[in-house]
């Protein structure tokens, strides 16, 4: 009896939850007017969204960021990193030169960026080239870091496979050893650094409970894939026009 109850739930697909009917409702918070802006420069826009995510108490993370790269072959990859700066020249963050993202950006450098601040409803994705900052940005912000995530960075390789964990706990005793908080500043690891993000397209999403959400792309360079008629003109050299959700 048991083992043919067994039997039928192992060969059925019962066992994997049924998650087609998840979904939340969301309640119109915000609207998005293209005829009413507060501003047509999507950075600025950006950084207001960015304040408001800030000041929401249940978003712990508002620079939380998942960053898009591609290989020389177009395979893409996505993982989580912080930002930390923006201005109008684009989006800073720092990680591993040598990391898997790093050597995909350095043989094809863009990138896309994805924000999503569940609470408020609102999606930002932004693609663009990447450069790297330069080592004396990379050095000042370094150094700014907590000493226990100095000794973190300069203790892995990131992104390359490893015995076990002890390989990096090792290196990094060594390295409390050689660099004692409050003694010795840890120095930057050669391999580690900042990369800007230059946009040339920022879309604002705004979901409402409808499900006619409200999208609005920004554009350096319009080409012919869109009807003059619906381009805006914003400041700082941006176009704009509405997308269909
Ligand atoms: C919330 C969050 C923030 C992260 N921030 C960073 C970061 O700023 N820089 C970084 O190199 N990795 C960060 N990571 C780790 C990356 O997601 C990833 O594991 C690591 O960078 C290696 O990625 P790669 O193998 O694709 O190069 C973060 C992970 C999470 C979940």
């Amino acid at each position: 009896m048991y083992r043919r109850a067994l039997g039928r739930l192992l060969s059925s697909h019962t066992v994997m939850a049924d998650i087609s009917a998840l979904r939340v409702n969301y309640e119109t918070k915000d609207t998005l007017n293209i005829e009413n802006l507060p501003t047509t420069d999507p950075l600025q826009l950006f950084s207001q969204w960015f304040e408001d995510a800030r000041s929401c108490n249940s978003i712990l993370e508002p620079n939380a960021m998942t960053i898009a790269t591609a290989d020389k072959n177009g395979y893409p990859s996505a993982r989580m990193v912080l930002l930390k700066g923006f201005d109008s020249t684009g989006f800073q963050f720092y990680t591993n030169y040598s990391s898997y993202k790093g050597s995909q950006l350095a043989e094809n450098p863009r990138a896309a960026l994805l924000f999503y601040w569940e609470p408020l409803h609102r999606q930002v994705r932004i693609e663009g080239t990447v450069e790297r900052l330069s080592a004396t940005t990379s050095d000042e912000y370094f150094a700014s870091r907590p000493h226990a995530s100095q000794l973190g960075t300069a203790s892995s390789q990131q992104s390359t496979p490893i015995r076990c964990r002890e390989v990096l706990m090792e290196k990094y005793s060594e390295l409390e050893q050689l660099y004692p908080s409050g003694q010795k500043s840890v120095p930057r690891p050669v391999n580690w650094g900042g990369f800007l993000i230059v946009p040339h397209a920022i879309e604002f999403w705004q979901g409402q409970s409808n499900r006619l959400h409200q999208r609005i792309q920004f554009k350096k360079d319009v080409q012919d894939e869109v009807d003059k008629s619906f381009v805006k003109t914003g400041s700082t050299g941006w176009f704009y026009y509405l997308l269909s959700s």
